[in-house]
């Protein structure tokens, strides 16, 4: 058997989504941090809640929303030139320092990047980061209408590139995009950025946020996801009050 295709993940595998804290730092002194990590974890999230509830917005769309959830929760207030300048760090992110030379030792190889990213965020990406010399593809999951990891968008690898999955290694360092290509049938490399004792260690060093606090911040605020409640109440006793209004 040999590798056909090397396919990669972008966010986090080819390029540093953690180098958007040089602008959010600037943009909000002190916050860079928080901002970053909440943003991120609430766009990955939203891949997956749009996808269950079949209410699919391409990339771009959701990396906004996460980025409004982010400052709306942290009551930060913006104004859209700043909110612009956050958003296009989306398009000029850092590589990782070893890309470029991991890539052209494998030219031999199709090379390409399967992404959870809009089409048009992932070509300027991509062009801005001089990438698209080295790759055969850049695939969006947009022809799809669904992120991965369903296993829909792995199959855009071999619609795309005409090589079977058995034939290609796909490579990504987000834990579950990795397993999500591994449970369709693909070879795949994790890339472990983070060691178990570097994770260790970064557990008994304190954090500006506690957990409880990062806890608040993701799971109790109202999503940005085009929808909303009919009704906003503080306690279960608020709700035969919700209740009668509808009429007896
Ligand atoms: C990507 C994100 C999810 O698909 O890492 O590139």
């Amino acid at each position: 058997m040999t590798i056909k295709a090397v396919v990669f993940d972008a966010y986090g595998t080819l390029y540093d989504v953690q180098s958007v804290a040089a602008v959010t730092e600037q943009a909000f002194p002190g916050y860079g941090e928080i901002i970053t990590q909440v943003w991120r974890i609430k766009q990955l999230e939203y891949t997956w809640l749009r996808s269950l509830m079949g209410r699919y917005r391409d990339f771009s769309v959701i990396t906004r929303q996460s980025l409004a959830y982010t400052l709306r929760i942290l009551a930060l207030p913006y104004d859209s030139a700043t909110f612009e300048r956050i958003m296009d760090r989306y398009l000029h992110l850092d590589l990782y320092s070893d890309a470029i030379a991991a890539l052209s030792a494998m030219k031999d190889r199709k090379l390409a990047i399967l992404s959870n990213g809009s089409t048009d965020m992932l070509n300027a990406l991509v062009a801005n980061s001089g990438l698209d010399r080295h790759l055969d593809a850049t695939i969006s999951v947009d022809a799809k209408e669904v992120f991965k990891p369903s296993p829909d968008t792995y199959s855009l690898i071999e619609t795309t590139l005409g090589v079977r999955p058995v034939d290609v290694l796909f490579v990504s360092s987000n834990p579950w995009d990795a397993c999500g290509a591994k449970a369709f049938g693909l070879n795949v490399a994790w890339i472990e950025r983070v060691t178990p004792q570097a994770m260790a260690l970064a557990c008994v060093e304190s954090g500006l946020v506690s957990p409880l606090t990062m806890f608040k911040a993701i799971r109790t605020q109202m999503d940005e996801l085009d929808v909303a409640p009919d009704h906003r109440i503080r306690a279960l006793s608020d709700l035969p009050k919700v209740v009668a209004s509808y009429g007896s």
